[in-house]
């Protein structure tokens, strides 16, 4: 189906779900008017894939809200030209979303069909984004520091590998909190290595499995 077709849809995402919620970085809103989110979602579902909502992508998981992974991406503070890990790469939306901002993007999927779709995905679409089928909860050490480290999967608390390989002036963005209910928690390293938090807002993720949890 040609991209034409989901650009109106696309569009609306923007404006009706994103910006009307209060996100207003403009190179936010162009990445989330510009990626075609479409490709994303399984095909039984593209004809939702621009729903306000997370949608099933297999394996028991989900690629996010649209919302909330624009929320998570406005509150990152991303500049091109910094380094990014995400863990729980999904169906590769959120990883996409940062690379098209000029982020080196590094992600590791745990689910080995997920994490390789996802790999298939960026090629397709041009994307030079690394991506590892690993347990995501001990980091990614050879890339380490990172600028910006974004948990995609929820936790009671970072793990201390992950915190570990985050630079200092660097930021964590991660949903904290029991399986129900969590809290999407920015955590910022200072330059002494002190870490400061702050709840953002109520959220829900499926849970982050690992041996660092
Ligand atoms: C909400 S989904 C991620 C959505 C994704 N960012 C996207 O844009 O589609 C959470 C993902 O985290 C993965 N996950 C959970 N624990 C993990 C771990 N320890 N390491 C890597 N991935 C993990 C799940 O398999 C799932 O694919």
């Amino acid at each position: 189906m040609p991209d034409s077709d989901f650009s109106q849809s696309r569009a609306s995402m923007v404006k009706d779900q994103i910006s009307k919620r209060g996100i207003n970085d403009p190179t936010v809103l162009e990445a989330f008017g510009s990626i075609p989110r479409h490709l994303f979602v399984p095909k039984n579902k593209i004809d939702s894939a621009y729903f306000d909502g997370p949608l099933a992508i297999g394996y028991d998981q989900t690629i996010s809200q649209p919302y909330i992974a624009a929320l998570m991406t406005e509150i990152l503070q991303l500049k091109p030209g910094l380094s990014a890990l995400e863990i729980g790469t999904g169906s590769g939306y959120q990883a996409a979303i940062l690379a098209y901002l000029g982020i080196k993007v590094y992600t590791i999927e745990r689910i080995k069909n997920l994490g390789q779709k996802a790999s298939d995905r960026f090629k397709a679409l041009g994307y030079d984004i690394k991506v590892k089928i690993s347990d995501g909860t001990l980091g990614w050490p050879e890339y380490a520091p990172y600028d910006r480290i974004i948990i995609t999967a929820a936790a009671w608390s970072v793990p201390d590998a992950l915190m570990d390989q985050l630079k200092a002036g660097g930021r964590i963005v991660a949903p904290l909190g029991g399986r129900m209910h969590q809290n999407l928690t920015i955590l910022d390293k200072t330059s002494d290595n002190r870490i400061k938090e702050k709840k953002v807002c109520g959220c829900v993720f499926v849970p982050l499995i690992g041996e660092g949890v």
